[in-house]
């Protein structure tokens, strides 16, 4: 059944790369009209050329270029259905490798994506769906919320703040017939987690390869809990849906069980320093 969202307009901020990608092609092939709003314009023009959807430059963290994508939904389709804030970055330049060296700057760089960029799309999504009392929000958070010490800290926290807008707007929207729920991704096979796990680097004593266990050779074997993109695209289509017509408010943690299995091993190792964040700075 290839049509669950047939006939709704979709917005999907970090459309051009990995989890946004391949959920503009999830919601293409369900029947959406769909806005790729990125800064990577050759990659969000080609994608759009391959797969029936529009791109439009959007800089998340500017909150004119978020309104302004938004109203070029309505302008161009008559209405938002669904709001996909899924745009996001793992740090920002200044990186560092513990909360007393951590940079203000690296701090405010990814809040202002992760968190801003995210409130920018909730506030103006609400903004056109509220007066036609329907439509579905949907943000991506991490497991970084949920693991503490499995990402750098500016990246947690600005995680931690996305359910707290998420959680927070859809008490508030309920009323207005609009939905608000993210999504907790574990290890995605995306660029971003590329650039996490190269950051990632055992020291000398560890018994870990965290290279070795992203390519599948023999290692650690993480390989249960990495997924690749569409996984989360499923989530977010059933998200999306009138499937999910009762659900609000909610984290949908999407992580192949690592929470609960493999998180125990790798974050025991980090916690005996056989495994440790490092910056390449
Ligand atoms: N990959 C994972 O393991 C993982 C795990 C948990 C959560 N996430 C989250 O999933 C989301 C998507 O990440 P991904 O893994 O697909 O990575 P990705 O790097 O492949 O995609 C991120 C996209 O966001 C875009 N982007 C970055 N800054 C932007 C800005 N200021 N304005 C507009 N677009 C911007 C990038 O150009 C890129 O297309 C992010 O919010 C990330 O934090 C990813």
């Amino acid at each position: 059944m290839l049509s669950r969202i047939k006939g709704k307009v979709a917005l999907v901020t970090g459309g051009a790369s990995g989890i946004g990608a391949a959920t503009v092609k999830k919601f293409r092939a369900h029947g959406a009209e769909v806005i790729i709003a990125d800064v990577q314009d050759s990659r969000g023009e080609a994608l759009a050329a391959e797969t029936g959807a529009h791109y439009t430059h959007c800089d998340v963290s500017q909150e004119s270029q978020v309104a302004a994508a938004v109203d070029l939904a309505v302008s161009k389709f008559g209405s938002l259905g669904i709001m996909f804030n899924n745009a996001g970055i793992i740090s920002g330049p200044k990186p560092a490798d513990s909360i007393a060296r951590l940079d203000m700057s690296d701090l405010d760089a990814v809040l202002a994506v992760n968190v801003r960029g995210v409130a920018h799309g909730v506030k103006h999504a609400a903004r056109v769906m509220v007066p036609r009392n329907s439509g579905s929000i949907i943000t991506t958070a991490s497991i970084a919320h949920i693991i503490s010490g499995s990402a750098l800290h500016p990246y947690t926290i600005s995680k931690h703040a996305v359910v707290g807008i998420t959680k927070s707007a859809a008490s508030e929207l309920a009323f207005h017939g609009v939905r608000v729920n993210c999504i907790s991704p574990a290890a995605v096979v995306t660029e971003i987690a590329t650039k996490f796990w190269e950051n990632l680097v055992p020291v000398a004593e560890a018994k870990l390869d965290m290279q070795a266990a992203f390519s599948g050779k023999p290692g650690f074997d993480l390989r249960r809990a990495l997924m690749e993109p569409e996984e989360i695209a499923e989530a977010a289509l059933f998200l999306a849906s009138d499937e999910s017509r009762f659900v609000s408010g909610h984290d949908l943690v999407v992580d192949g069980s690592l929470a609960g299995t493999a998180a125990f091993n790798i974050f025991k190792d980090i916690q005996q320093g056989q495994l440790r964040l490092v910056t390449k700075n």
